[in-house]
């Protein structure tokens, strides 16, 4: 459980890492770890990578299918038939399906203004139009306008594709904010897509994740609900998510769409993830305590910088950091100046802000802090 000594990524085909290669910028954007995954998915992985033989596999394999089931029911008090898991290879790809099974070209989809980009581009490949909601700071917390939200729906309207927690910001929303949600969902007959892939990545110890899918009856039959071990367990390279669809007639109309438009999950994405959901959860303790030390240490000195201001985050390792007063032109092209890489929040349909990857070494977060003042104090200094 080493969180701090830093891995070579130059020969690992690392996007991350890749982008800056052989440049000074130390690469903060992406939503990958630095560190070591899990040693016991390592170990299941090299198990199975040993036996060498690599064919088409059961999808979902029963092992997978035993541990979401476990998974869910012990994480987040979500009993689900082993029937309902649809395997992905990819989360996006899931968000893509979600679209195309509610309605048809032309429809329209309610979706958060700030948020992932994919969900933006989703929308258009598939020829819906997108409704973007706003997203209200609400004590600290970025929460969907929910009466927007339910002003905005038309009679084309058929999905909303919601986000929780929520990328970015690191909302975790509540029973009573979910029940309000569900509601406008039912009261209009909108099935809900629900990206959940950081759900395992909670911070604050009194904020649970509440599958929405969980909440009721209804809200069950009205949700798919796409997850994966790949954001908590840095696996995202093995490409396998799954979608949790209850109603039968819904989850068999997608089943065909995965067929018909989506490469299989991956075989040792599977295996990662059966040994994260079933062995992993001593690491994952451990890597949310690492996570919220690095939280706790950027937060205060972001907020101690002058231009910056970040909320509390209470889920993900993904800082949500106002530079409005900065009044950068290109914040991206600033901060790696600086020799920082971050994303800018413009991709994420707010140029006021940047997003911050903190799921690194300490020592990599404040020599990026040392970094991000200097340039700031540079910044007023040339006035
Ligand atoms: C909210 C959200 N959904 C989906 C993804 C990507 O999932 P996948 O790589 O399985 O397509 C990410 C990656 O950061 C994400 O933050």
């Amino acid at each position: 459980m080493d969180f701090e000594t830093p891995i070579d990524q130059n020969h690992s085909f690392s996007v991350k890492w890749g982008k800056y290669k052989d440049r000074n910028i130390l690469p903060l954007w992406i939503a990958d770890s630095d560190y070591q995954t899990a040693p016991v998915v390592i170990e299941a992985l090299q198990e199975r990578v040993a036996q060498g033989v690599f064919g088409y596999t059961d999808q979902p394999s029963a092992d997978v299918k035993e541990a979401i089931v476990y998974h869910l029911k012990t994480q987040h008090n979500w009993e689900i038939n082993p029937e309902w898991i649809v395997p992905l290879s990819s989360i996006v790809n899931g968000l893509t399906l979600s679209c195309l099974v509610a309605g048809e070209e032309g429809d329209s989809v309610l979706l958060p203004a700030t948020i992932y980009p994919p969900f933006n581009y989703v929308i258009s490949n598939t020829k819906r139009t997108s409704i973007r909601i706003p997203i209200l700071l609400e004590d600290g917390r970025w929460i969907l306008d929910f009466e927007a939200l339910e002003a905005s729906i038309t009679k084309d309207t058929k999905i909303l594709l919601f986000c929780n927690p929520h990328n970015p910001g690191g909302v975790v929303y509540t029973q009573l904010e979910l029940e309000q949600l569900h509601n406008i969902c039912e009261r209009n007959e909108l099935l809900i897509c629900s990206d959940e892939i950081h759900c395992d990545l909670v911070l604050d110890a009194d904020k649970k994740h509440i599958p929405i899918a969980s909440l009721n009856e209804d809200a069950a039959k009205r949700t798919i609900t796409l997850m994966a071990a790949s954001k908590t367990y840095n696996v995202a390279g093995l490409g396998f998510g799954f979608a949790i669809i209850a109603d039968t007639r819904l989850r068999k109309r997608y089943k065909k769409l995965v067929l018909e438009k989506m490469p299989e999950a991956n075989l040792l994405g599977q295996v990662a993830t059966a040994a994260a959901f079933k062995d992993g959860e001593p690491w994952r303790l451990a890597q949310i305590e690492h996570l919220r030390k690095n939280r706790d240490y950027l937060m205060e000195e972001i907020n101690t910088t002058p231009g910056l201001k970040m909320f509390p985050l209470e889920s993900t390792f993904l800082a949500w950091v106002d530079v409005s007063a900065l009044m950068l032109m290109d914040s991206e092209k600033f901060f790696e100046d600086a020799g920082v890489g971050i994303s800018a929040g413009a991709y994420f349909g707010d140029s006021h802000f940047i997003r911050i990857n903190f799921a690194c070494s300490i020592e990599t977060l404040e020599e990026a802090v040392r970094r991000i003042r200097k340039a700031i104090a540079g910044l007023s200094a040339s006035g």
